[in-house]
């Protein structure tokens, strides 16, 4: 996470029934612990930096219950760290259904497994049916839930920097005599955050490294960049922009473009779709209301991530301009990740080196 290339990769949401693609076709994503583990060793071989689970607990229903079958992501960063060399694994959690002494000594533990290669993504939670099944009120102001996001961070730093024994004494959490032992390997464990209100995007520039956000075109992905960097430096502080992608790579045009259609518009999940744009548009505001309205097709084709279909020279030309609005990295989905990725490694990747945005591995 902290290397050279100035385009970062990782792969986003494998840990999760069909990916990111909201689609019926019977080969959509197996998240089976097989295939994740054939995964994370091919990422990791082929230099990629990162790989991102996406915490969920509850299905987005429809015929296939979209993302009803999730590989809880502590567990899961445990496994893939253990059958990987170089590669960062994030654990997912939410900050509104974990307890900070928990998580703290769940993830110095598999950092120690990792010998210092966790990444973590810090979410403070925004799905209704996920706080109804584990019985928390959802807040319906910003502002609490990232205040006890702020709180669920500060104690979960102190438990992995103090020495000795500590009170905590917060407005979220209470405990006396507390203290975590072992520490992660890394004296800074990576932070991620993909918070895209007004209160979440100041926790994310006080205290994550890296922030991700979905990006619909070029020039806003610019302004969005340009806002971020300008709210982090207000803070003195430095953030890397990510956004994430989904990807359709073929040797020609017409094939990624009638794959495209093949899955996410003629065997799309449309219930499923429409209830995850709903959910998404009442409690998170990753999206904008004119790009809930807008991209009702990116969200079959990857949960509303930015599209990068077609050959792999337009695909590295779409990675070169993503890299030239200052973003520093994407996340990746595919339909099949272990069947297409690849395709992605052997023509994209290099294309990528020759453009300066990669080294070779
Ligand atoms: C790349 C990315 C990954 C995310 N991962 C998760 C996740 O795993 N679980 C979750 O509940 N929310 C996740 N979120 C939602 C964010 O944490 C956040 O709640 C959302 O972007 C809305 O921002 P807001 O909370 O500031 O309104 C993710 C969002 C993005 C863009």
């Amino acid at each position: 996470m902290t290397g050279q290339n100035r385009l970062k990769l990782g792969i986003f949401s494998p840990n999760c029934s069909s990916g990111m693609a909201v689609t019926k076709i019977p080969e959509r994503w197996d998240n089976s612990w097989e295939n994740n583990i054939e995964l994370v060793q091919m990422c990791d071989a082929a230099g990629l930096e990162f790989m991102l689970p996406i915490a969920r607990w509850i299905g987005y229903g429809g015929e296939t219950d979209f993302h009803g079958s999730v590989l809880e992501t502590i567990t899961w960063a445990a496994g893939l760290l253990a059958h990987s060399k170089d590669i960062h694994v994030f654990a997912t959690v939410h900050t509104a259904f974990n307890h900070p002494i928990v998580s703290a000594k769940q993830l110095a533990t598999i950092d120690q497994l990792g010998k210092g290669r966790l990444g973590l993504n810090v979410v403070a939670g925004w799905n209704k049916p996920e706080y109804d099944a584990f019985g928390v009120a959802l807040p319906e102001a910003h502002d609490e839930r990232y205040e006890r996001a702020q709180e669920w961070f500060e104690y979960v730093q102190k438990l992995w920097k103090e020495k000795r024994a500590f009170d905590w004494n917060g407005k979220y959490f209470q405990g006396t005599g507390v203290y975590g032992n072992p520490r992660p390997v890394q004296s800074r464990v990576p932070i991620l955050n993909a918070a895209a209100s007004q209160q979440g995007r100041a926790f994310a520039t006080r205290n994550a490294d890296f922030l991700l956000t979905p990006v619909f075109d070029f020039d806003q992905a610019t302004e969005t960049v340009n806002d971020l960097n300008r709210q982090a430096q207000t803070v003195k502080r430095e953030i890397g922009v990510f956004t994430i992608s989904a990807v359709v790579c073929r040797p020609t045009q017409k094939e990624a473009e009638e794959y495209l259609d093949y899955y996410a518009n003629q065997n799309a999940d449309w219930e499923a779709v429409d209830y995850l744009m709903k959910l998404q548009g009442m409690h998170a505001q990753s999206f904008t209301p004119e790009a809930l309205a807008n991209f009702r097709d990116r969200f079959a084709a990857g949960h509303g991530a930015f599209p990068l279909v077609g050959t792999p020279d337009h695909i590295a030309d779409q990675l070169e301009k993503l890299s030239h609005t200052g973003l520093k990295g994407t996340t990746l989905a595919f339909v099949d990740y272990v069947k297409e990725f690849p395709y992605f490694r052997d023509e994209v990747i290099p294309r990528l080196e020759k453009k300066g945005l990669r080294n070779k591995n």
